[in-house]
């Protein structure tokens, strides 16, 4: 049904606009109260066994939704009621910004695939800050990962300061907290991927963090795809070296390759990070190459081309704590995480492990 939804209406709009439009039901359904619970009866009953447990937190299940969904935190209790175990907002920068010019979201429909240069359009922390203040906490509020990022108009040299202005007013809203050093749509950040300057710029983030919360917000650090292995390896001794508790991996691609859709499409698109299934492939070693360095003294979560339960079960037993996606939202729709939890809770009983923690990394523990 959502396949003919999506081919009929959102299809042929544009895919910013669909995007609005589809958050805005979503919304809208999770602000009627009899509506939220027959809507979360149907798409997110999920199996008990699915629990788990990851940075301290108690999660319904392992799947969460990708940064860059939900940038301002207005959608969260939406969002759980389709399924989500967790939600990850933003990203978040000091400033509110605009973004770059539209069109910057095109789908790649044949590929699955979407490429987006936004930009980090996005309020900014203050605002978010108050909004996520306001938030009323009772029992079923979802587990919330807080992302943030650099002001463009902000020079490489001052980053430092961006972040831990976000730091300063979100961290004691987190319940992880994000350094996005990898989006390809801020001149210059992935430049701070470089371990020498990655390395000081976690340590005060994490001072930032211990400074305006007595709580230990897990801190994270989200990567690129596109970082060379020895590159990984030492974000991974860094991450360690500092007491850093996870990495997520991976953010978008400025790959292009084995793509099926034609050569002058794509470059008739331009510049941007590609999602979706043919970041699969690559999001996977990364995830392993992490996972051989670390051995499971850090939290990784899995992001980059999921689309199915078999693809999040690989990722898990191949060392993922927990698991994310965003694209495949796009085209699979509100039953996605439905088929994801069943599919997980099939796969959890065949492999004959316990629970999520215990199938994680099985595969690498076995071979
Ligand atoms: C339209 C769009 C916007 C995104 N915005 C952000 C963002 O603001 N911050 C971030 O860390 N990742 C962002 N991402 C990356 C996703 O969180 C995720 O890492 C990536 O898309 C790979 O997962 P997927 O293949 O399941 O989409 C964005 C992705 C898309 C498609």
């Amino acid at each position: 049904m959502y396949k003919l939804l999506f081919n009929l209406v959102f299809k042929k709009m544009d895919p910013e606009k669909a995007h609005h439009l589809a958050f805005f039901w979503i919304r809208l359904a999770a602000s009627v109260p009899g509506l939220r619970s027959l809507v979360r009866l149907v798409l997110a009953p999920r199996d008990p066994r699915l629990r788990t447990t990851a940075l301290g937190l108690d999660l319904p299940g392992p799947f969460g939704l990708g940064a860059g969904f939900d940038k301002n935190g207005i959608g969260i209790d939406g969002l759980s009621m389709l399924g989500f175990d967790f939600v990850e907002i933003g990203t978040i920068t000091g400033e509110p910004q605009p973004g770059n010019p539209e069109p910057r979201l095109f789908r790649l429909v044949e590929d699955r695939a979407l490429i987006n240069r936004m930009g980090f359009n996005n309020q900014g922390s203050a605002r978010v800050a108050a909004r996520l203040a306001a938030r009323p906490h009772t029992s079923s509020t979802p587990v919330v990962g807080v992302n943030i990022g650099k002001t463009k108009v902000v020079d490489e040299a001052d980053a430092t300061a961006d972040y831990l202005k976000s730091t300063e007013r979100l961290a004691r809203y987190a319940d992880y907290l994000v350094v996005n050093v990898s989006s390809p749509n801020t001149p210059g950040l992935r430049n701070l991927q470089a371990v020498k300057v990655l390395g000081p710029l976690l340590w005060d983030v994490r001072k930032k963090a211990d400074e305006v919360t007595s709580r230990h917000v897990p801190l994270l650090v989200k990567i690129a795809p596109d970082l060379a292995d020895e590159d990984i390896d030492e974000i991974a001794d860094m991450a360690l070296h500092l007491g850093l508790d996870g990495i997520i991996c991976t953010n978008t691609t400025i790959g292009r390759e084995g793509l099926k859709e034609s050569a002058e499409r794509i470059e008739e698109i331009g510049a941007g990070g590609l999602s979706g299934a043919p970041l699969k492939e690559r999001s996977l070693e990364v995830l392993q190459r992490l996972r051989a360095r670390t051995e499971g003294r850090l939290v990784l979560i899995a992001v980059g081309g999921i689309e199915t339960a078999e693809d999040a079960w690989q990722r898990i037993v191949h060392g993922a704590d927990l698991v994310q996606g965003y694209s495949a939202f796009i085209y699979e729709g509100p039953f996605w995480m439905r088929r994801m939890h069943k599919g997980l809770s099939a796969r959890l009983r065949a492999s004959g492990h316990r629970t999520i923690a215990d199938a994680v990394g099985a595969a690498v523990k076995a071979g």
